[in-house]
C-alpha cells in the first residue's frame, strides 16, 4: 500500500517521468538531456565532486553570495559558530542560469507549468552531466564536472520542480544532495520568532503555487508554533525592473511600492488581529531591492489606513542563508563535504547561461536575439530530441549592463569568483 506522503507526491512525479526515463535510456551522457550514469560509483570520488546551484537567470546568485560567505559553524569541529573561514572553502561551485527560458514566474499564468516542470528537471539534468556547449560552438563537449548535490536557488523552480529533481535522483539511483530555498526560508521564518502577521513576495507563479504559505505554516505548526496570517503578493514585474529590464521602465521604488500596497491589501482581506511583521523575500531578485522594499512599507505606514496594519520595525526574511545552512548540515550529515586540506576537481567555480540555439530550424528569435515571447510560452513538453537553447559559459557579454552593475556592487564574493 503507498503511504499518505507517496500519494501526494504521485502527480508530481508525472510530468517528469519521460524525462526520467529519457535520460535512463542515455546512461553514457552523449545525448541531449542525459547524463553519464556512472560519475557517482565511488562515494570518495563523489565527494571531490562540485556543487551545482541552479536559477532561472541571474537572480540566483544572490544564493550563490550566500553559498560563498557563510561562516556559522566551525569548519573542523563543525559545531555553530564562526571561525573566521567561509564554510564552504573547500568546495566549488558550478553556477547555471537559464537565462534563455526565463522568466520562470510567468509560466503559471499562462497555463505552461507542465512546461515548466520539464525545464527544472532539464536544469538539474545539466548540472548532473558532463554535457555542455562552447562559447560559439554547435557541438556539444563533455568536460563539464558532474556534480555531487543541486542547489535550486530560485523559488519558482523550489515550487514546481523541487519533488520533482528528488524523486528523479531517487529514480536514477544517484546519492546527490538536493536543497532548495523554500523549505529553508520557511525555517528562518520559523527562526525570525516572528511575532506578527507574514507576508510573502514572490513571482505571480510562486505565488499560484501555494508553496510558502503552505511550508511555512507546517513548518510553525511542527515546531508547535501557533501559525499567523500569511498573505502573499505574486509580482509580474519587479524581478524584472531590479534587473533593469527595459520593458518594466518605472523605477525599482515605484514598483515595490506597488506590490507593498497589494501585499498589504491582501493581508488586511484576512482579517489580521495583529500587525505585518515579516516580509517573507521569496524571489532571487528581491534580496537586491530590501532597501526599496522596506522603504515602501514605510511610505505606506505613513497612510492612516496602513498605520496599524503595518508593524513599525520589519523582519525581512531572506531564503538564501537559511539555504546554505542547509546545504552545510546536508553535506556533513551525508560525508560529502570536503575536510580542511581536501580539493575539489575543479580548482576554480564554473558558470553557465542558457541561450538560444539559432542555428536549430523551427525556433522563433525576437529583435534582439532572445526567444521569442509567445514561442517560449507556447511550448509543450516531451520533446526530448530537440534542443531549442543550449548552456554556455557565462561571460561579462552575456550578462546584461544593468544586472552585471547588480553583481558587482552587491554581490562582491561572486563578482571575485567571475574572475572580475
Ligand atoms: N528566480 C525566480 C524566482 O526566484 C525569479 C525570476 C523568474 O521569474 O524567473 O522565483
Amino acid at each position: 500500500m503507498k503511504t499518505l506522503t507517496a500519494l501526494l507526491l504521485l502527480p508530481l512525479a508525472v510530468h517528469a517521468a519521460d524525462l526520467i526515463e529519457h535520460a535512463k535510456a542515455h546512461p553514457d551522457g552523449k545525448a541531449a538531456f542525459s547524463f553519464d550514469a556512472t560519475a557517482w560509483g565511488d562515494a570518495e570520488a563523489t565527494r571531490h565532486l562540485p556543487i551545482g546551484v541552479f536559477d532561472s537567470g541571474i537572480g540566483g546568485l544572490t544564493v550563490l553570495e550566500a553559498l560563498l560567505t557563510l561562516d556559522v559553524f566551525h569548519n573542523d569541529t563543525l559545531q555553530p559558530g564562526a571561525d573566521g573561514v567561509a564554510d564552504f572553502s573547500q568546495e566549488r561551485f558550478i553556477y547555471f542560469g537559464d537565462q534563455a527560458n526565463m522568466p520562470y514566474g510567468n509560466y503559471s499564468a499562462v497555463q505552461r507549468t507542465d512546461y515548466l516542470r520539464e525545464l527544472i528537471v532539464k536544469d538539474a539534468i545539466f548540472l548532473l552531466g558532463r554535457r555542455a556547449y562552447p562559447t560559439d560552438g554547435i557541438a556539444p563537449h563533455f568536460k563539464k564536472p558532474p556534480v555531487k548535490a543541486i542547489v535550486i536557488a530560485c523559488n519558482t523552480a523550489t515550487a514546481y520542480g523541487l519533488e520533482d529533481i528528488r524523486q528523479a535522483a531517487e529514480a536514477w539511483k544517484i546519492p546527490v544532495i538536493v536543497v532548495g530555498v523554500v523549505e529553508a526560508g520557511a525555517r528562518s521564518v520559523l527562526e525570525s520568532k516572528t511575532t506578527g502577521g507574514i507576508g510573502v513576495l514572490a513571482t505571480v507563479g510562486t505565488c499560484a503555487s501555494k508553496v510558502y504559505p503552505r511550508t511555512i505554516a507546517s513548518t510553525l505548526g511542527l515546531a508547535g508554533q501557533s501559525v499567523p496570517v500569511i498573505a502573499q503578493q505574486g509580482s509580474a514585474t519587479l524581478a524584472g525592473a531590479i534587473e533593469g529590464d527595459a520593458a518594466f521602465p518605472d523605477s525599482v521604488a515605484a514598483y515595490a511600492l506597488k506590490e507593498a500596497r497589494a501585499l498589504a491589501e491582501a493581508y488586511r482581506a484576512e482579517k489580521p488581529t495583529a500587525p505585518l511583521q515579516t516580509i517573507v523575500l521569496g524571489c532571487t531578485h528581491y534580496p537586491l531591492a530590501k532597501e526599496e522594499i522596506d522603504t515602501a512599507f514605510a511610505t505606506l505606514r505613513q497612510e492612516a489606513a496602513f498605520r496599524d496594519l503595518i508593524a513599525e520595525h520589519r523582519t525581512f526574511v531572506n531564503p538564501a542563508e537559511a539555504t546554505a545552512r542547509e546545504l552545510f548540515r546536508e553535506l556533513a550529515t551525508s560525508k560529502l563535504r570536503l575536510k580542511p586540506g581536501e580539493v575539489c576537481v575543479l580548482d576554480q567555480g564554473l558558470f553557465y547561461l542558457s541561450v538560444p540555439r539559432v542555428e536549430e530550424v523551427g525556433i522563433q528569435l525576437s529583435g534582439d536575439g532572445n526567444l521569442d515571447k509567445d514561442y517560449k510560452y507556447s511550448r509543450s513538453p516531451g520533446h526530448l530530441d530537440f534542443e531549442d537553447t543550449k548552456n554556455v559559459p557565462l561571460t561579462p557579454a552575456l550578462i546584461p549592463v544593468n544586472s552585471a552593475k547588480l553583481v558587482r556592487e552587491r554581490l562582491p564574493a561572486v563578482w571575485k569568483s567571475l574572475g572580475k
